[in-house]
């Protein structure tokens, strides 16, 4: 007989989520924070780290390579001293999607760097073409073969002018990385804004690089010889934030978060508004209080930041199922985002999607079901749907939600969920 022994979250959904929480540091910051230290010399600390399956997945990558890794009570120490450059085993390398963003901080430090090529993944494919034609601007040469591909700077890596395409956030941390240490000046057109590109180059600087711009779409670094690691504290979680916010407004609650950066939030919190809810913001402290029932909002269009994230799209997306009308989510970043809307279904939301266009039919109460995560934000979806849904719901393979959330059935538990993994 087959067994399913993959952890799962039981929901017992209908209760209303009050109380207060500390936000996590953010995913997204941490996992390029973590390939930076190898450019550093010395021992880096980052303090505000989430105990995240990526994380881990990064600290293992880094011990491959000689560095000591520790994580405790929140604060990630690396000491790069015994730094070897070797290949990572693709084992390692595939335990965590965005591994790519090694690619830059390794070649800074060794001059070259493998990785296996990239295929597709849960949001569609995720091509790293701007990766790679930034890269060899930046004097990096590229070998392919048997699903491998090879990066080597014969010449050192150099600086250039690089226009990016497309604002990516992962180019733009890679271009980063390679050039915070190359020879003279590059500088990045059309660069990602987004707050965690502000967070790396904040590390950066202050471990003696020379970054300008960070936050704008023009970015100038210039070259130096070597970074010396110091403190740093990772900014907060906005996704994780807007998931906090979804789970208490769909159950009628109200919460107090507190670690919060109101500028990254605002585009999120437009939304929230527009939904009926009153939010406050007192320093690094958000309160949500929710409406007796959610109303539709006008077209919500993910963009680069600073527009409405594409990871907060499903989380919205899920509260708006249970509002007073029809609203619409347009996806402008990924090809394939709506996986998780078939497992939404389930729990009785009505929502059509045509191609990159969702239309959401708000219903007047969700009924509990078993449901897979088809992906990360897409897995905090169900979840959220979950705690609003009356009776048991199951939310199954819940390891893609363990890649981004620390603890999130202990923290909606704080808030009066009934949720436990099994
Ligand atoms: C990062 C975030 C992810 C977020 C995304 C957009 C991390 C670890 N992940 O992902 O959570 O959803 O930003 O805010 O920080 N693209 C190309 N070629 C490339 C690179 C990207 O075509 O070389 C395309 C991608 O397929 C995608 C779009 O550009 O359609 C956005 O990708 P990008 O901004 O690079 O996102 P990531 O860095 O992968």
């Amino acid at each position: 007989m087959w067994v399913n022994t993959m952890p799962k979250f039981i929901i017992n959904g209908g209760r209303q989520l009050c109380g207060e929480l500390m936000v996590q540091g953010a995913k997204n910051s941490v996992l390029p924070l973590l390939a930076a230290t190898i450019l550093c010399s010395g021992t880096s600390v980052l303090h505000n780290c989430p105990k995240l399956s990526d994380v881990a997945a990064s600290m293992n990558i880094l011990k491959h390579l000689g560095c000591l890794c520790q994580f405790d009570a929140g604060s990630i120490t690396v000491d790069t001293n015994n730094f070897k450059c070797s290949r990572i085993p693709d084992k390692l390398m595939l335990k965590m999607r965005s591994s790519v963003i090694f690619l830059g901080a390794i070649l800074g430090r060794c001059g070259f760097a493998t990785i296996s090529s990239p295929g597709g993944c849960e949001l569609g494919p995720r091509p790293i073409d701007l990766h790679i034609s930034s890269l060899k601007r930046l004097g990096v040469m590229t070998n392919e073969k048997h699903g491998f591909i090879e990066f080597y700077a014969p010449n050192g890596l150099m600086g250039n002018e690089i226009n990016l395409s497309f604002a990516s956030v992962g180019a733009t941390e890679n271009i980063i990385l390679a050039a915070v240490t190359a020879k003279g000046r590059t500088i990045i057109y059309n660069a990602a804004k987004e707050p965690e590109i502000c967070d790396l180059c904040n590390f950066l600087n202050t471990c003696g690089a020379h970054i300008r711009g960070s936050g704008t779409d023009t970015i100038i670094i210039d070259g130096v010889d070597s970074l010396i690691g110091c403190e740093h504290n990772v900014i907060p979680d906005r996704i994780v934030v807007a998931t906090f916010m979804a789970a208490a407004a769909i159950t009628g609650g109200e919460i107090v978060l507190n670690n919060i950066n109101s500028s990254h939030i605002t585009a999120i919190c437009s939304v929230f508004e527009e939904s009926g809810c009153d939010i406050s913001i007192f320093d690094n402290k958000l309160c949500l209080k929710s409406p007796p029932k959610l109303s539709r909002v006008s077209t919500i269009r993910t963009s680069i930041y600073p527009g409405f994230p594409t990871d907060a799209g499903p989380i919205l997306l899920s509260m708006l199922a249970l509002s007073n009308g029809s609203s619409i989510i347009v996806e402008n970043i990924f090809e394939n985002r709506f996986r998780y809307v078939d497992e939404l279904k389930r729990l009785g939301a009505n929502i059509n999607v045509e191609g990159r266009v969702a239309i959401i039919e708000g219903v007047d109460k969700l009924s509990a079901a078993y449901c897979r995560c088809t992906d990360l934000r897409g897995g905090a979806a169900l979840v959220v749907a979950g705690l609003a849904a009356k009776g048991t719901t199951i939310v199954d393979d819940i390891y893609h939600i363990k890649r981004g959330y620390e603890k999130i059935d202990y923290n909606l538990s704080l808030l009066g969920a009934d949720i436990k993994e099994v």
